[in-house]
């Protein structure tokens, strides 16, 4: 039995006996470098978050700086100047209003469901409790953004701490924006518009990860879909919940995936690339018009108590302003559109081509992924996984869908050394 008191996220302990962590010394932009000196590609981000890349001197020096003045203090009735500068930046981004604070992806998620459950209860509306979601979401882990998650691989064991929820099915996905699906799926819209009217009456809100289903397999889908799905929101009072823990600043080539459709959101929620994965911080955004709902005297019981010990660290939001900043200074969106998202895409195609081992191949800005064809074994991602490590660089395929998310500055020769990895990993494997 292989034993250690660290227990892995998101990882059967069993395959440690065959395949034990890899020690990581330490890391700097695209690359980890092992205690044996090996150096790693960081693919997915270390779990989507390094936007921009590990070690980023200007990051670095934004936490030591903030380090000398004030590291954290209870954001219950107190405020800085570094919490105000960066929810104006938040809001300026966003064109949100109100900013709250938290830690981590699942509860920035938990709190814009909640928020809009209490909403209604003031609203008097208790009846309209209902959350539909897409089929393939992901929102998180807690009870209530598992509630809402369509992964029986996370959620199964749990249905006795959850509670119901719809989802629609027959998404349009496509393969990226050149997809006529990207443009008009008013056939699967007529579709899901009916089963939406099915659930109309109770139907608090829709939680979605707008344009790319993360966790659910990289699944890209049609901006027309959610355009017409937010349209619907709003014409049936129904609230829209953005989940864009992963999509949200500049994952998908624009600050925010919503702006591939041109809608607004009642509440998005924010983390992962906020900090550039260096500390934990998550937001949840909404408008004046839900602030309105909860504001008044203390007796009347509608504030809104939600709160965490790290809510607004002060650390990490310093962290998050100067991610903004550096996305400005050093065009990152730009250097997505123009060089991550092509080279990316052009390697990918060379690589199916090469090995005829893939299909299905979907991308959006710094996305990129695809299905192993015909896999030989069932846990086919997990051996090219492995090979992958051998060879310099850590991939974590998605069941066996195979996908890069680099860091958003990844350099072409980078991304370059990535792809001939990624090829003789699957020729490998
Ligand atoms: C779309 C989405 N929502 C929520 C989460 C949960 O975030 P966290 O892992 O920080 O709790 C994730 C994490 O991968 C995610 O991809």
């Amino acid at each position: 039995m292989y034993s250690t008191p660290i227990w892995h996220p998101c990882s059967q302990m069993k395959d440690y006996e065959s395949f034990t962590p890899l020690s990581i010394q330490s890391a700097s932009k695209s690359y980890l470098t092992l205690q044996t000196g090996e150096k790693l590609i960081d693919a997915i981000s270390s779990w989507w978050c390094k936007s921009l890349g590990h070690n980023h001197p200007k990051i670095k020096q934004a936490i030591i700086t903030q380090l000398d003045s004030l590291e954290h203090t209870i954001l219950a009735n107190t405020t800085n100047q570094i919490i105000e500068a960066l929810t104006e930046s938040l809001c300026d981004i966003t064109k949100m209003d109100k900013v709250l604070f938290a830690s981590d992806g699942s509860c920035a998620v938990e709190i814009a469901m909640k928020m809009s459950i209490q909403a209604r209860v003031i609203r008097g509306q208790s009846d309209k409790c209902k959350f539909i979601a897409l089929q393939n979401a992901y929102h998180g882990e807690t009870a209530a953004t598992l509630s809402v998650s369509d992964l029986g691989l996370y959620k199964n064991a749990y249905q006795s701490l959850l509670f119901d929820c719809e989802y629609i099915p027959d998404i349009p996905y496509v393969t990226g924006e050149g997809d006529p699906l990207w443009h008009d799926a008013e056939k699967e819209w007529l579709q899901a518009q009916s089963f939406l009217n099915q659930h109309r009456q109770m139907l608090n809100a829709i939680i979605i990860e707008p344009i790319v289903q993360g966790a659910g397999g990289m699944l890209v889908y049609s901006q027309d879909f959610i355009k017409r799905l937010g349209l619907w929101c709003k014409e049936n009072d129904v609230y829209l919940i953005a989940d864009e823990i992963m999509t949200g600043i500049g994952r998908t080539g624009k600050m925010l995936a919503l702006e591939h459709a041109d809608i607004q959101a009642d509440f998005i929620c924010l983390s992962k690339g906020l900090t550039s994965g260096v500390l934990p911080l998550s937001v949840t955004l909404t408008h004046e018009s839900i602030y309105e709902i909860f504001y008044d005297d203390y007796e009347t019981y509608k504030a809104f108590m939600h709160s965490h010990t790290h809510s607004g660290n002060t650390l990490a939001s310093a962290c998050a302003l100067s991610v903004l900043e550096i996305f400005q200074k050093e065009n990152t969106l730009e250097y997505v559109q123009q060089t991550l998202h092509p080279t990316m895409l052009q390697n990918m195609h060379d690589i199916s081509h090469n090995t005829k081992l893939l299909h299905n191949i979907r991308s959006i800005g710094g996305i990129i992924a695809a299905d192993i064809k015909s896999p030989k074994f069932t846990r086919s991602g997990y051996r090219v996984f492995q090979q992958a490590v051998k060879l310099g660089a850590l991939l974590r395929p998605l069941g066996n869908t195979i996908y890069w998310m680099p860091p958003l500055n990844t350099e072409v020769h980078t991304l370059n050394e990535l792809a001939k990895i990624t090829e003789k990993a699957l020729l490998a494997y």
